[in-house]
């Protein structure tokens, strides 16, 4: 976290540092290990407030590493960009866009990524769009590349993932976090309350 730039509402660094407990054991299940110099994608990212943990979940030890996050909303691109940018080590290129996270594949100029993370995706605002958000995404990783989605329903949970078994991902972990903590603006909501991972075939 940088400390100059408080996380805009308390509780996400407790939130943060559950996700990191959940990333651990996902990818530990998953069997998936990062290369020496990986290539990583966060989409529709928002404020990306897990970064930090994400980075050093997938990649603690790398020296060069590659992270791009995505977003529909300026405002976040900007906060996250002020959020974390500052603190990239050398050798860590980090970058953040505005842009429509469903049209990777007409964006020049993007590495092939050896993980793809989508926390709290939201497809059952757009399964149309996620459709192909979905699709992309998994055309965008590298041979043995990696795609994780987190969600706040167990039940849009279940909808993502039907949706990418459909576009021909092969799931690797599905995991429910015992002590996600519940938002009160809907029931059965919760923070990062299921992980799945899933590989490109
Ligand atoms: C539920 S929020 C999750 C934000 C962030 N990943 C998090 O967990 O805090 C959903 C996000 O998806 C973004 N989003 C939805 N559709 C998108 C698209 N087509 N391209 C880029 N971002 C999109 C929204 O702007 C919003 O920030």
């Amino acid at each position: 976290m940088n400390p100059a730039i408080p996380y805009t509402y308390p509780g996400i660094g407790k939130d943060v540092a559950r996700l990191k407990e959940l990333l651990a054991l996902g990818l530990c299940t998953s069997g998936w290990l990062a290369p020496p110099k990986p290539a990583l994608l966060n989409l529709a990212c928002g404020r990306a407030d897990e970064t930090g943990v994400l980075l050093s979940s997938v990649a603690p030890l790398a020296e060069e590493l590659f992270y791009l996050g995505i977003d529909l909303r300026p405002a976040e691109i900007a906060e996250a960009k002020a959020r974390w940018l500052p603190l990239a080590p050398p050798g860590w290129q980090l970058d953040f866009r505005a842009g429509d996270a469903s049209r990777t594949d007409r964006m020049k100029q993007l590495p092939p990524f050896d993980l793809v993370f989508i926390r709290h995706q939201n497809y059952w605002h757009d399964p149309a769009t996620w459709l192909v958000l979905f699709k992309n995404a998994l055309g965008s990783l590298k041979p043995g590349g990696v795609l994780l989605i987190t969600s706040y329903f167990d039940r849009e949970h279940e909808l993502a993932m039907a949706c990418l078994a459909q576009c021909g991902a092969l799931k690797l972990a599905d995991l429910h976090h015992p002590n996600a903590r519940p938002l009160p603006d809907a029931p059965k909501k919760a923070v990062d309350r299921r992980l799945a991972v899933f590989r490109a075939t």
